[in-house]
């Protein structure tokens, strides 16, 4: 882990609200494994906003790394306006990784909303380790898409939902994932999404391992405060930071 001072290669809209932000760094793209995050001070010379931002990595590219996001709030936004050659300072990166391994039989994976950014070089890893995937994102409406074309490239079958049903299936992800199950003779699953996504995921009791990256408030990123934390199935408290983010989804309580 360092901290990094990056100058922004790219900066741009892909769907509504959603930005992909692009910086160069040799040492972040070396070190960086699937499901690591980084925090990021948005505006470095201003006292406000105060907290640094997480955000997973989605992919990198020789030696850029490329970080997605939704505009949410003050810090987002104001990352959002940043332009090529702008500043920002980078922590990372940061947080454990998925599990990559030659699985013996197929691969899902779920996702929704900006939760299917860190799923992108996951799926490229896991294709590279030789294994099938089926793939399931899901939207809130067609104006919302983005990644499709390389999910599409990466995955067995891919199968796209909107909450509206503007394109592919109407309705939850995890209802199509579930209508699959049987079928898939899936292996493992991993996931990330919003949090209700992840309950109704979890509550299907799956008769396989399912790991799932979560996203929490976070302010150091490293273990040290408390802003972060969870329930492990036995009431342990767990760090999303330093313990996670990626987490067998029945040791912890969502
Ligand atoms: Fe401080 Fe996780 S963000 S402990």
């Amino acid at each position: 882990m360092k901290l990094l001072d990056v100058e922004i290669a790219e900066n741009k809209m892909i769907a509504n609200g959603i930005y992909l932000l692009s910086f160069e760094s040799d040492y972040l793209a070396n070190t960086f494994k699937p499901g690591n995050f980084v925090n990021i001070l948005v505006e470095k010379d201003s006292i406000y906003p105060l907290l640094r931002r997480p955000f997973s990595i989605s992919f990198v590219k020789e030696n850029k790394v490329f970080i997605g996001y939704k505009v949410v709030g003050k810090g987002t936004q104001i990352l959002s306006q940043k332009k090529k050659g702008d500043s920002i300072n980078v922590l990372g990166p940061l947080g454990n990784s998925f599990l990559i391994d030659k699985f013996n039989g197929k691969v899902a994976v779920v996702g929704g909303g900006v939760g299917i950014f860190p799923l992108l070089s996951l799926c490229h890893e896991l294709k590279k380790a030789g294994n099938k995937i089926d793939v399931f994102l899901g939207f809130r409406s067609r104006s919302d898409l983005f990644f499709v074309e390389e999910f599409k490239e990466l995955s067995d079958n891919l199968f796209i939902s909107t909450d509206d049903g503007s394109i592919g299936y109407k309705g939850n992800t995890v209802e199509v994932f579930k209508t699959k199950i049987e079928e898939g003779n899936y292996k493992v699953a991993f996931s990330c999404g919003p949090k209700p996504m992840l309950r109704f995921l979890k509550s299907l009791n799956l008769p396989f391992k399912c790991y799932v990256s979560l996203e929490e408030k976070m302010a150091c990123g490293i273990g040290a405060c408390l802003c972060c934390s969870i329930k492990g199935k036995d009431g342990n408290m767990l760090h999303v930071c330093s313990d996670g983010p990626v987490f067998d989804i029945m040791e912890v309580e969502i």
